[in-house]
């Protein structure tokens, strides 16, 4: 997913990393671009303190992402990613419009989640719901937060059993009146 970051051409100098557990995505962020600030945010405090202590976050926010209210300034982020949360959401609209509101106009919205058949829930042995989205239904969500699609791929892993598993990458721009409204190339 940071890889993708650096293909489509972003620099980002302020990094917003929600769902960012141990930190792997700040690692990889950190490795990209050292002058990055990463904030994270979780609601595991745990996992959280492992990301500073590994030097994968320089800010931690302990919070419930699937609450309304997100606890940080609105349009203070060049980029917002979120590497396999969104899976963990009821109602995406709501998370990818959180995650809109902390993106600068001019900035850049990154998911990764696993892709399945429409609305497919399941609950694991702790009770926590778990949620496969389509990827025209988090299409759907960037166009109603108004986030032009920039960039939408698929990777598909064969499982074993027969079963395939798709992961998709989708990245979005905030665009604004006046200025260019995206960096490099042309929309897929
Ligand atoms: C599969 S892990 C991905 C962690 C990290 N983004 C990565 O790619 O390594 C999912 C993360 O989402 C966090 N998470 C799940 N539900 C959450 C919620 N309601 N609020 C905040 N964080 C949540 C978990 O604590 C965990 O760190």
């Amino acid at each position: 997913m940071a890889k993708t970051y650096q293909k489509e051409k972003i620099n980002p100098a302020r990094f917003l990393d929600c769902g960012s557990g141990t930190g792997l995505l700040g690692g990889a962020v950190r490795k990209l671009w050292p002058d990055a600030h990463i904030t994270g945010i979780d609601f595991a405090d745990d996992m959280l303190d492992q990301s500073v202590t590994d030097g994968c976050a320089d800010d931690i926010v302990l919070f419930d992402l699937m609450k309304a209210d997100w606890p940080v300034e609105d349009e203070s982020f060049d980029l917002v990613g979120a590497a396999s949360v969104i899976n963990y959401a009821a109602d995406p609209h709501q998370f990818i419009s959180n995650m809109a509101d902390a993106t600068r106009k001019g900035g850049h919205v990154m998911l990764s989640y696993l892709t399945g058949q429409k609305n497919t829930q399941s609950e694991t042995d702790d009770g926590t719901m778990s949620y496969l989205w389509s990827g025209q239904e988090i299409k759907d969500c960037f166009a109603e937060c108004e986030i032009e699609l920039i960039s939408s791929r698929d990777t598909q892993t064969y499982t074993g059993r027969g079963l395939h598993r798709i992961d998709s990458i989708i990245i979005g721009f905030k665009g604004h009146m006046g200025l260019p409204k995206r960096p490099n190339k042309k929309a897929p």
